[in-house]
């Protein structure tokens, strides 16, 4: 794909800011000397030259917000970990990645695992670890493999590995060791809820603790515990090497910085599109080819399925934290999930609600049985064999889920009710009065056949 488009004045390439994409489109991207002819653990080697202390207060004052879904600063999290409390202390990257619609970590692990990698010496130097680990979605066995090779090279380099040698091959007095483990879950969404992920990793059936102690004090095997996204992680090296100013270039006072965009849906070109954040989506259209041809955008998950639905009304959000917060939705995990005309409304949000009630682990009442009727009545209205006075009912129990449920699966359930209730309540009425849906289910299927851009310019 070539992209010419001009933008406000713009060109694509000024809009962009590829930095964990940077390259890849190279040959052998995920390998060690590729990596290392891009500034490659050059970031490391900075942050081990560093006060721990010092590194924390770098990644703080950067701005670095968590890209797993909350927007957490990163920095504050690594400070809550105690110090000298004699306890070891862990690194959990969380690269389950299983909301519908989110699909960044998985390609970004695939083309440059050494980023997380090189991000993980960092975070494990700052909270003082020894032992970090990868909880990664297991069914992804090429980026398994990946992993594997790419931690195997990060041993035989001396980045990772005993006390002794990692002092020699890096040279740095006083190193202590660090492993890095990587472990593959076996395939369950809440395995991604960070407590889960603990207890699934611990051996056993992943279902959310009770908090407090959150895992910074009681985290993996009662240790304090830093549990971040890959993103999160990958994005400190770049931090450490250029600067917090740098950093604070892009994106805005509250949410500074770049990140990781998934286009998909009824787009012309969906891929990764690395860029600030608080860009707009239709700017992300008008670089990346718009919808598909001949079709509008009707509407769009600003991150994932757990976050309430957007519009067209919603293009010129800015894509960051506080933007889209102020336009009634989350960022999210900045999955940008978009569906035009052809698609009903009452048919993804049914689909989407299978899937929560699939995977809600069952512990709480209002999400295991809430997630149950909402699929019932979601399967009748799509049928046509629905009542009106089914839509408050809808409403009513997303309401019962909503802040009464033992962790944010809950919520993430409730989004797509309430906000397709919100912009579409006439179309499950339509659904309703005539009897089943208006809509042709083959005419709304994302071709199959078109190759993919994984990142602009470049085709998978
Ligand atoms: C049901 C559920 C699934 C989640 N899945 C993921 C996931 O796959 N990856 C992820 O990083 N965070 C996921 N989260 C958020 C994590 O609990 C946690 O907030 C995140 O890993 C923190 O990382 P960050 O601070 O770097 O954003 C999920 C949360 C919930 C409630
Ligand atoms: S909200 Fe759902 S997934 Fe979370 S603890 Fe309750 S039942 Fe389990």
């Amino acid at each position: 794909m070539t992209v010419t488009t001009e933008i406000n004045g713009h060109s694509p390439e000024k809009l962009l800011a590829p930095v964990l994409s940077a390259f890849w489109d190279q040959p052998n991207s995920w390998a060690l000397r590729t990596y290392l002819r891009h500034e490659g653990y050059e970031g490391m080697r900075k942050a081990l030259a560093m006060d721990p202390d010092a590194v924390i207060a770098l990644v703080k004052d950067a701005g670095l917000r968590g890209r797993g879904g909350a927007g957490f600063p990163t920095g504050m999290k690594w400070q809550f970990i105690p110090q000298g409390d004699g306890k070891p202390h862990y690194l959990v990257v969380n690269a389950d990645e299983s909301e519908p619609g989110t699909c960044k970590d998985i390609p970004l692990l695939y083309a440059n695992p050494h980023s997380l990698i090189e991000g993980m010496i960092i975070a494990c130097h700052a909270i003082r670890s020894e032992h970090a680990f990868i909880y990664l979605r297991g069914e992804v066995v090429p980026v398994l493999r990946r992993l594997h090779e790419a931690v195997r090279e990060a041993y035989e380099a001396g980045y990772l590995g005993t006390a002794e040698r990692r002092r020699q091959k890096l040279g740095v007095d006083g190193l202590p060791g660090l492993d890095i483990t990587v472990h593959a879950g076996a395939g369950a969404y809440i395995c991604g809820e960070e407590t889960a992920l603990l207890d699934s990793l611990e051996g056993r059936r992943g279902q959310p603790r009770l908090r407090p102690p959150f895992p910074a004090v009681a985290g993996l095997y009662a240790c304090p515990t830093v549990v971040n996204n890959v993103e999160s992680i990958a994005s400190v090296p770049a931090i450490l090497n250029k600067g917090k100013e740098w950093f604070r270039s892009m994106g805005s006072e509250k949410s500074p910085g770049f990140t990781l965009y998934s286009l998909s849906g009824h787009v012309a070109n969906p891929g990764q599109y690395e860029g600030p954040l608080g860009i707009t989506l239709r700017q992300l259209l008008e670089m990346s080819g718009g919808m598909r041809p001949g079709h509008r955008l009707k509407f769009w998950t600003p991150g994932g399925s757990s976050t309430p639905l957007l519009t067209d009304e919603h293009l010129d959000v800015p894509l960051d934290y506080e933007g889209v917060g102020a336009a009634g939705s989350m960022l999210g995990t900045k999955a940008l999930q978009c569906f035009d005309e052809t698609t009903c409304v009452v048919r993804a949000v049914t689909r989407w609600t299978e899937f929560y009630a699939h995977e809600s682990c069952g512990k709480c009442t209002p999400c295991r049985e809430g997630t149950y009727w909402l699929v019932q009545l979601l399967r009748d209205l799509e049928a046509g064999k629905g009542r009106m006075e089914d839509l408050d009912k809808l409403a009513d129990i997303a309401d019962n889920i909503n802040g009464k449920s033992f962790c944010a699966l809950g919520d993430g359930a409730a989004s797509p009710i309430f906000s397709s209730l919100k912009y579409f309540r006439e179309e499950y009425e339509q659904h309703i009065t005539g009897g089943g849906c208006p809509f042709d289910p083959a005419k709304s299927t994302v071709w199959a056949d078109e190759p993919r851009s994984t990142h602009l310019g470049v085709n998978a």
